[in-house]
């Protein structure tokens, strides 16, 4: 039996391209070697006030995006989390057993939590139920970008502390990310992670941008005060360009230095904003035909559910059980 992949995006804010190399291009790569799930994640989404008309958009539009990077549904099942009931229900049970110390320690948390005036109890459960996603379907890897890591060594220590509590329930999952691109930085900050939140203009690139927007976003890209690569010394700002060429076309770390060294910072964002536009065009153009087929999605997304309820509804069996829950 191929080992399950449990993974999955929030449908707020537009998806952009940390989320594409730190998370997505893997999924992609690895889906005929491992029995993947891959979840529109509304209910953490939730956590922070959504308009409901824009959420419902937004999930169809994750959906679109991840076949138009090309998630095969005939292979991967593509599923809304909420579609799903199993996943709260887990996630009450693992909140049980977990210490509100663990969650108060999540930089994440720390981080939204300092911008909301009243912090909904929500944002502090989100790892729990992130926990929840991943130990309903015992999935083994889960492929994310480096600031989900933390979550993850949590969901470890949360399924480790139900398996001695209750007795061997969950398998404990192993995280993946990838060699080049877990953490883009804005583009704007090079010290500030590629955020869906963050406000600034020419902060990310969105997967849907048009050419002439991608351009420009990069073309104003935060360097330093060299005027050429310096592979040895360079700044963040050069540092977070080099990631993305290099994790959309996939050189070694000798094909990126014989290439860059030296090169002028002008030069090095025409050659990065053009390696972006011609990765995202193609990508846009299957997402323009997804979109332009009535009932195409809703069929995946009600199928994915479908093809998962029954493994998760086994699990919540078999911890209902364990905990002597009726
Ligand atoms: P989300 O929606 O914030 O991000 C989706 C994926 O994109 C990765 N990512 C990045 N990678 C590189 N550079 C960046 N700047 C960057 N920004 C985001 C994230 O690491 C993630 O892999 N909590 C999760 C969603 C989730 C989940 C899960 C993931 C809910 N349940 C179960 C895995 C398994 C989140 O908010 O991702």
């Amino acid at each position: 039996m191929k080992t399950r992949v449990f993974s999955g995006m929030q449908p707020s804010g537009n998806l952009h391209i940390g989320n594409y190399l730190g998370a997505l291009k893997n999924w992609v790569r690895i889906q005929h070697d491992y029995d993947c799930i891959f979840c529109i994640v509304d209910l953490h989404a939730v956590t922070v006030y959504q308009e409901p008309r824009e959420l419902r958009a937004k999930i169809r539009e994750i959906a679109a995006l991840y076949l138009a990077a090309g998630i095969d549904p005939k292979v991967s099942a593509i599923m809304v989390q909420s579609s799903v009931a199993a996943h709260a229900e887990l996630a009450w049970m693992l909140t049980c057993v977990t210490p509100v110390g663990w969650l108060e320690r999540m930089t994440q948390y720390k981080a939204k939590a300092a911008k909301q005036e009243s912090v909904g109890d929500g944002l502090l459960q989100y790892p729990v139920l992130m926990a929840a996603d991943i130990l309903l379907y015992q999935a083994g890897i889960v492929p994310v970008g480096e600031d989900q890591a933390q979550h993850l060594e949590l969901t470890r220590d949360i399924a480790q502390r139900f398996n001695t509590l209750y007795g061997e329930t969950f398998v404990v999952p192993e995280t993946s990310l990838p060699t080049v691109g877990a953490r883009i930085m804005g583009l704007d900050d090079p010290m500030q992670k590629m955020s869906k939140s963050a406000s600034g203009a020419h902060h990310a690139v969105a997967l849907l941008d048009p050419p002439d927007r991608i351009r420009k976003t990069i073309m104003r890209a935060t360097t330093d005060s060299q005027p050429s690569v310096d592979m040895d010394s360079a700044g963040p700002g050069v540092l977070n360009l080099l990631a993305i060429y290099q994790a959309f076309c996939g050189w070694s770390d000798e094909q990126m230095r014989s290439h860059f060294q030296g090169m002028r910072y002008g030069d090095l964002k025409k050659q990065v904003a053009e390696m972006v536009v011609s990765q995202l065009e193609p990508f846009q153009q299957r997402y323009g035909q997804i979109v332009s087929e009535p009932g195409y999605l809703d069929a995946i997304l009600r199928d994915g559910a479908a093809r998962v309820a029954p493994v998760a509804e086994e699990t919540v069996r078999l911890t209902k059980e364990r905990m002597g829950l009726f």
